[in-house]
């Protein structure tokens, strides 16, 4: 209860951020976004959600799906988000994160939906594109709008949707008065854009199924290791800072995102280093990194019923703040709010 009190009347301004329970949850996912959150949740209120309700945008098996839906609360958690002073919460369980998208999506033209890079990306590999794949950009405003989140902790990619989130929320202020905060967005100094390892010109995500593609935040030791020894680079023999190819550069921004160094550190330490020595640097950076998150990870998931009771907490804690804005954008609208 006391919790609960402290929360409600916080007033340190609001984040928001989610990320989408599919595939499995990579070193971009987390040092583009996790890791930025942890940081700033003791300076802001903060929610984050696992949007399941995105993932099922194209399909998803189900069990699977609701497996991966634990998985990352578990990471969530396991990467340093406290549940007692952040709100860790399953999209599909608070059902105001749907309704406020149908109001918005009466305000939203289509024509600002279908210009989206990454529905034209997802929509080219489709034989048949679902309507909640061009509403997407939506749902994920009506996510940030609904807590009235001034800032939002992204990676890069998602620079485009918190920019349509900004001109719903402009448009629904003008056509119905004052009702939305606009939310900034927040890219992290180093890691907002981590590439492929196998295609250093390419994203790191987590629908590329290359098995050298991607560092997932629960893979062992050895097989990162091995991922990163493997990395693509270029025909150099050592580290020019002159002459930087996309594979080194992105081992070098993987490096520093991880261990905190200036640039002259990662410069005087790098020059002239061999591959095949950095990417054992990189490699043991990474596997440090990650090794306290899975050591909690495997406390987190052996101890029964306590992602369920965070959940479940977290849920109720949010659930009146989102109920509030639902009803305040239906009174904007005209519509019943009861
Ligand atoms: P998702 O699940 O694709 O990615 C989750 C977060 O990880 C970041 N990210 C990266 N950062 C750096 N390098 C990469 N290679 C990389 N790949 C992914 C993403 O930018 C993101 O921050 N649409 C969102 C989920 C979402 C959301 C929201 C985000 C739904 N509602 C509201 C913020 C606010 C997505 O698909 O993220």
């Amino acid at each position: 209860m006391k919790e609960a009190l402290r929360y409600y009347f916080s007033m340190k301004p609001r984040v928001l951020s989610g990320i989408q329970p599919t595939g499995n949850l990579h070193i971009g996912n987390y040092l583009g976004a996790l890791k930025n959150w942890v940081r700033l949740q003791h300076d802001y209120e903060c929610v984050f959600c696992i949007v399941d309700l995105h993932a099922i945008t194209v399909y998803q098996d189900p069990a699977e799906l609701r497996a991966k839906i634990d998985q990352t609360a578990a990471l969530f958690l396991a990467a340093g988000i406290d549940p007692a002073i952040s709100s860790i919460v399953v999209q599909s369980t608070v059902p105001a994160h749907a309704e406020l998208c149908w109001l918005l999506t009466c305000v939203t033209p289509l024509g600002w939906l279908e210009r989206m890079t990454q529905f034209k990306d997802k929509a080219a590999k489709q034989e048949s594109v679902g309507d909640g794949l061009l509403q997407y950009p939506v749902l994920m405003a009506a996510d940030i709008l609904l807590y009235q989140a001034r800032v939002v902790p992204v990676g890069e990619d998602q620079t485009q949707h918190l920019e349509l989130t900004r001109d719903i929320a402009q448009r629904f202020n003008s056509l119905y008065g004052e009702t939305f905060v606009m939310p900034e967005t927040k890219l992290p100094a180093v890691g907002a854009r981590i590439m492929g390892l196998d295609d250093p010109t390419k994203k790191m995500s987590k629908s590329e199924t290359g098995a050298y593609h991607a560092v997932g935040l629960l893979d062992p030791p050895d097989l990162i290791r091995r991922k990163i020894m493997r990395a693509t680079t270029d025909s150099l023999p050592g580290v020019d800072f002159d002459n930087l190819g996309p594979g080194v550069q992105n081992l070098l921004t993987i490096f520093q995102a991880f261990t905190g160094w200036t640039d002259e550190q990662v410069r005087s330490h790098f020059a002239g280093m061999r591959y095949g020595e950095l990417k054992k640097t990189v490699a043991e950076a990474v596997v440090a990194g990650l090794e306290p998150i899975q050591q909690r990870y495997r406390e987190i998931t052996s101890e029964p019923g306590y992602l369920k009771r965070v959940l479940r907490e977290s849920a109720e804690r949010v659930a009146p703040i989102a109920n509030s804005t639902v009803r305040l954008v239906k009174e904007r609208m005209g519509i019943y709010t009861d």
